[in-house]
């Protein structure tokens, strides 16, 4: 029955994720094409102020964040998505040398739509590949004289457990040179009034957001999850400074993954772990860039959305 066997990835960590005994679902798989224009549409919810938050404080400090960085800037940008946040910071260093900016993206959906949007301003090198693949791509490619400002916006680094944002962040370091720069957006701790509608929205996106992970499942691997027989919770673990994605099983219920050659049982109540997005503060990125071998430099901060943007330098 099962002759297809799981020949592909997403079966592979699908299967490995639904036999653990908290079952997880690695959260870079919610970003599908459906996923992600649901993601978009989150970043227009008046609840959700994380990316305006970013988006402002590039748009108000472009031009001190640019100027704080010497040489011939080259812009590598780890998950660039559309690239619109990154607008100002490259029109900016337009003022004063040609741009050269490389998008750093797994969709290439995404890819078309940042090159698209960003040709008029320079040279755009998209490059479809994993965050440190595609670093590693930029730091080959560099030339004498050439100093690199990475990105690394939106507070994906909250998407990695803390002992995992620190070995990416090491990576990261390692590949760069003394003078080369990472500018790093954080969501911060905030009150629990602000965080939980921002990923429970009551319009239903996020869930929608949540859910279409089961559909995709549905489609890509076979799967006869019925939706309606889950549900999407947002919490906040304060301890641990993160807000968590589950979908909870509203009854006991037997779910088939052909692909991933599985049956999966759910006890009534029982969840899905899809997501953590880790809230810091201030203090903690400055430790942060200590242990991770670089400096911080300067921090931006959104009032209206607590949101920081960190300058760090590799000295
Ligand atoms: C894109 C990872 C920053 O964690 O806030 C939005 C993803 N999840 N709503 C976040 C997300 C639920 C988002 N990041």
């Amino acid at each position: 029955m099962y002759a297809l066997a799981f020949d592909n990835e997403f079966a592979r960590d699908v299967r490995a994720g639904l036999t653990c005994a908290q079952k997880t679902l690695p959260c870079r798989y919610l970003y599908d094409d459906v996923g992600s224009a649901l993601f978009e549409a989150i970043t227009f919810l008046p609840e959700y102020g994380l990316t305006r938050a970013d988006a402002r404080i590039l748009q108000t400090n472009a031009a001190e964040i640019t100027g704080l960085l010497g040489g011939c800037l080259v812009v590598a940008e780890l998950g660039s998505g559309t690239g619109a946040k990154t607008r100002p910071i490259l029109e900016q260093i337009g003022l004063r040398q040609d741009v050269l900016y490389y998008p750093i993206d797994v969709s290439s959906v995404a890819l078309e739509h940042c090159e698209r949007e960003l040709a008029p301003l320079g040279e755009i090198v998209p490059l479809q590949m994993s965050y440190l693949e595609g670093l590693r791509d930029v730091v080959e490619k560099r030339q004498r004289g050439e100093r690199l400002l990475v990105l690394f916006l939106g507070s994906t680094i909250g998407n990695f457990e803390p002992d995992a944002a620190i070995d990416f962040l090491t990576s990261v370091r390692q590949l760069l040179a003394r003078g080369d720069a990472l500018l790093l957006g954080t969501d911060l701790v905030k009150p629990w009034a602000q965080m939980i509608p921002a990923y429970d929205d009551p319009a239903g996106v996020t869930a929608a957001f949540n859910m279409n992970l089961l559909s995709r499942i549905n489609r890509e691997l076979c799967a006869d999850f019925d939706l309606r027989q889950f549900r999407h919770v947002a919490r906040y673990d304060a301890e641990a400074q993160r807000i968590e994605m589950h979908l909870l099983s509203r009854r006991n219920q037997v779910v088939s993954i052909q692909r991933a050659a599985l049956d999966v049982e759910f006890l009534a109540g029982e969840s899905i772990w899809t997501e953590s997005s880790h809230k810091f503060r201030p203090d903690q990125l400055t430790a942060m860039s200590r242990m991770t071998g670089f400096r911080l430099e300067r921090q931006w901060i959104d009032e209206e959305w607590p949101f920081a943007e960190s300058l760090l330098f590799a000295d």
